[in-house]
């Protein structure tokens, strides 16, 4: 199989290496990927926005399978461009079409959706500009802290959580004007949900599923988790107080009424689910639906894969999902992901990163890097993510700290906490 993938960050280059590993892989693309990427794919320099060059490509390079790693393209409808062409139509893709990826895309979709199908998930209202008065009514009938969240994609920021009424209204008149631009013409105002969080991911060809390894982010910049909201500095698979009795409730009450709600509502989904949960005392409910896998959860979850991923992908594709079966390592994944000094506010890019040969005993996934005159340098503000995989959480922290100091950049930064938190468990 001819495979190409899109996106370029951590996500991308994690895929890039575990599709690396199948006997089923004939050639790799990636587009536009990323120097981690370049070592064990051809890239591909296109426009990803650009459908016509991804069309181009496809066609040029005789790819059989596309796997499309962020949401955008998604919810701007690649897949249904896909399928609408007659050159297109029979080649292999993972991603729901516009439709599906609207679970995504809109936060009042994802709700509505999860009201009509019984999904456990945080009550909620929605509102507009024209209903800011019940929403200011409805905020009152609440209590601290407050979630208010912008509708559509806003690359991730779109979620605000202010602790008193008055910053509450404020937030709620900002959004309603235009701070997440369109993204904020309805805003979604939810119950706040006390718990610890946890993500799931399945894949999934509409019908059969698979579950894949689950994973615990940590979003915020600081250790400790403070300070701003960031795309997420590190990730652990599996996440321990995710036992077998949990897990079990989130396949009954959340994933099977998931799919089945999909295809109830006439939606073909072939993809990535990723759901976002809180497990509160004990039950599941929903945070979010994302249409794609996460970053960096995926640099944790697919080293914990041992069955072929490439297989389980081309399955899904073909809607014989029903017939794979994952195997997954029992062991700990943990990834710890450098940014940039200053991320996720304003930040320089262009630093030469040193040290990347010292790397032994980790998994490097380039996530915002480039090559510049024959060196590697930062171009974004993710920079490395790097994953190790041993027999617990203490190890893993161990092997991280101990690689992560041969690496150097201007600037580099990361939490010295991931897995702190889960060791005891
Ligand atoms: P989202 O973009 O929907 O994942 O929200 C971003 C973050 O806000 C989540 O990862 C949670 O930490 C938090 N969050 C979202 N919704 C809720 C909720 N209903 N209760 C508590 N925390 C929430
Ligand atoms: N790490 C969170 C996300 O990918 O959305």
């Amino acid at each position: 199989m001819r495979v190409l993938i899109i996106g370029s960050g951590g996500r991308e280059s994690a895929f890039a290496w575990s599709i690396n590993k199948s006997p089923k892989l004939e050639a790799l693309y990636c587009a536009p990927g990323n120097p981690g990427t370049a070592t064990l794919a051809k890239n591909l320099d296109i426009n990803i926005k650009d459908f016509n060059a991804i069309k181009r490509t496809v066609i040029e390079n005789g790819i059989g399978l596309v796997i499309v790693g962020p949401e955008e393209p998604l919810v701007n409808g690649l897949g249904d461009f896909f399928k609408s062409d007659d050159q297109l139509k029979d080649i292999l893709f993972i991603g729901p079409g516009r439709q599906g990826a609207q679970l995504e895309g809109s936060k009042e979709f994802a709700k509505e959706f999860m009201e009509r199908w019984s999904i456990p998930t945080a009550s909620y209202k929605s509102f507009s500009k024209s209903s800011i008065t019940e929403a200011e009514k409805f905020l009152q009938t609440l209590r601290a802290p407050y979630v208010l969240k912008a509708d559509g994609l806003a690359a991730g920021k779109g979620v605000v959580i202010p602790d008193n009424i008055d910053d509450a209204v404020r937030e709620l008149h900002s959004m309603l004007d235009g701070k997440f631009g369109p993204a904020g013409d309805k805003v979604v105002i939810e119950e706040y949900l006390h718990g610890i969080e946890l993500s799931v991911f399945v894949l999934t060809d509409g019908k059969d599923y698979l579950i894949l390894p689950e994973a615990k982010d940590y979003k915020r910049i600081g250790d400790g988790d403070t300070g701003l909201n960031t795309g997420g500095m590190g990730a652990v698979s599996p996440v321990p107080f995710a036992d077998e009795k949990f897990m079990k409730k989130v396949e009954e009450r959340i994933i099977k009424p998931t799919i089945e709600g999909l295809k109830g509502d006439g939606i073909k989904y072939t993809g990535f689910i990723f759901i976002g949960l809180m497990n509160c005392g004990g039950d599941p409910y929903v945070i979010e639906y994302n249409v794609r896998m996460g970053d960096p959860e995926t640099e944790a979850v697919l080293p914990r894969i041992k069955s072929d991923m490439l297989a389980h992908l081309i399955a899904a594709a073909r809607g014989e999902l029903g017939a794979e079966t994952i195997v997954k390592d029992d062991r700990q994944a943990m990834t710890l992901v450098t940014v940039s000094g200053g991320y996720p506010e304003e930040y320089v890019k262009g630093f030469v990163i040193k040290g990347l040969e010292e790397l032994k005993e980790v998994n490097l996934f380039h996530a915002g890097t480039k090559s510049l005159d024959g060196q590697i340098v930062t171009a974004g503000g993710r920079v490395l993510a790097i994953t190790a995989l041993d027999n617990n959480i203490e190890c893993c922290r161990k092997i991280l700290y101990r690689e992560v100091s041969s690496v150097s950049y201007e600037g580099i930064y990361y939490r010295t906490d991931i897995g702190s938190d889960l060791m005891h468990y």
